[in-house]
């Protein structure tokens, strides 16, 4: 079968290659792959910069935001051919640390563990793959496709618990929320911060296109500029672009007792200019928390999928503002103007 391997560490070594079918020994479910989305993750390990290959292997199959349909499982399981289903990221370390034995991989304390399409495991950019029932997630079927949005919905569901666990530290009933960042991630985290009734304000840097469109007609407010410049102090800051003076900017910007959650990963290489002193001051005198947030476990998959089924359809779709054919792989990578989602669509859809 065709999968879209890479040599990790290797800039351009991207090929369309025929690979091997996955061995039984991967899960008996057995599933066609209908789309893959490509994030900042992908194009980082397509430009030499992050993955690792499988042990003794020099490639790695990409694809970690997928969405595919079961054409084999196990009679009398929880998923049967036809099923629409997402492959979770993250494989617990097989030590395993106390909280992947707990099924908290996300929390992975000793690095040991795998992801597919990132770190030593293959991804889900094949025409088939195999998996275990307890790392699928079945997605509503009416979202068709657009299910390829739930693994990056799962990072952003985990960023909400995040901040919803430390803001109740206190008593707690935040208003406003600031999103940093219009792409994917951002824009989803803003959907999550209006499904909880919140009002919603999402950051970035042009000033009309699509992405101010889709903060508008999910009912939140768009500003582009600084956040310094907004006027706001919100209770919670969602940071999704890792640009270290927005990072910054979200640190001193938050209202007493708020919640900075940090999703966007920095290039690194960057440095600014900090007053530390005043920023600690800040933060301590004001109960400032800022924390970081990768990946996903299960239940943000599931919360993620609940999400999805509850927004609205029209716009999820508008998310997704480019499909590409497996075979034109290399265009989904060439960013255009009006790109948020990029999709590489494998198998046939409807
Ligand atoms: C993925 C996460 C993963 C992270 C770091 C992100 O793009 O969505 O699942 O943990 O990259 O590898």
């Amino acid at each position: 079968m065709k999968a879209l391997t890479v040599i990790p560490h290797q800039a351009g070594s991207a090929q369309l290659s025929e690979v091997d079918e996955s061995p039984i020994s991967d899960g008996p479910l057995l599933v066609e792959t209908l789309a893959v989305g490509i994030c900042g993750t992908d194009i980082e390990i397509l430009s030499g910069a992050y993955g690792w290959a499988p042990p003794g292997r020099e490639r790695l199959i990409l694809g970690h935001e997928s969405i595919g349909r079961v054409l084999e499982a196990p009679a009398g399981g929880a998923f049967s051919p036809g099923d629409l289903v997402v492959g979770i990221v993250r494989r617990p370390d097989p030590v395993p640390c106390g909280n992947c034995a707990v099924l908290e991989w996300d929390f992975c304390r000793n690095g040991l563990y795998t992801e597919r399409g990132i770190k030593e495991h293959d991804g889900y950019l094949s025409e088939r793959y195999r998996i275990t029932p307890d790392f699928a997630v079945k997605v509503d079927p009416a979202l068709s496709t657009l299910g390829v949005l739930l693994e990056p919905t799962s990072v952003v569901a985990k960023a909400w618990e995040d901040v919803e666990r430390i803001g109740g530290r206190a008593s707690w009933s935040p208003t406003t929320a600031l999103i940093t960042g219009a792409g994917p991630i951002g824009l989803l985290a803003a959907l999550i911060g209006v499904q909880r009734g919140l009002d919603v304000h999402v950051l970035d840097q042009m000033s009309d296109g699509v992405k101010p469109d889709l903060v508008r007609s999910l009912g939140a407010t768009y500003h582009s500029g600084s956040v310094t410049g907004s006027g706001l102090c919100p209770d919670i800051i969602i940071e999704c672009t890792g640009v270290s003076s927005l990072v910054l900017d979200a640190m001193t910007n938050i209202g007493n007792g708020g919640v900075v959650c940090l999703t966007g990963v920095s290039s690194g290489g960057h440095t600014i200019q900090v007053d530390e002193g005043a920023l600690n001051r800040s933060m301590v005198l004001q109960n400032v928390a800022v924390v970081g947030s990768v990946n996903a476990n299960r239940r943000h998959y599931e919360k993620a999928a609940q999400v999805l089924a509850a927004a609205d359809r029209d716009w999820l779709a508008k998310l997704v503002s480019r499909r590409v054919p497996l075979e034109k792989w290399h265009e989904a990578l060439q960013r255009q103007p009006d790109d948020v989602k990029v999709v590489v669509e494998v198998g046939a859809g409807e």
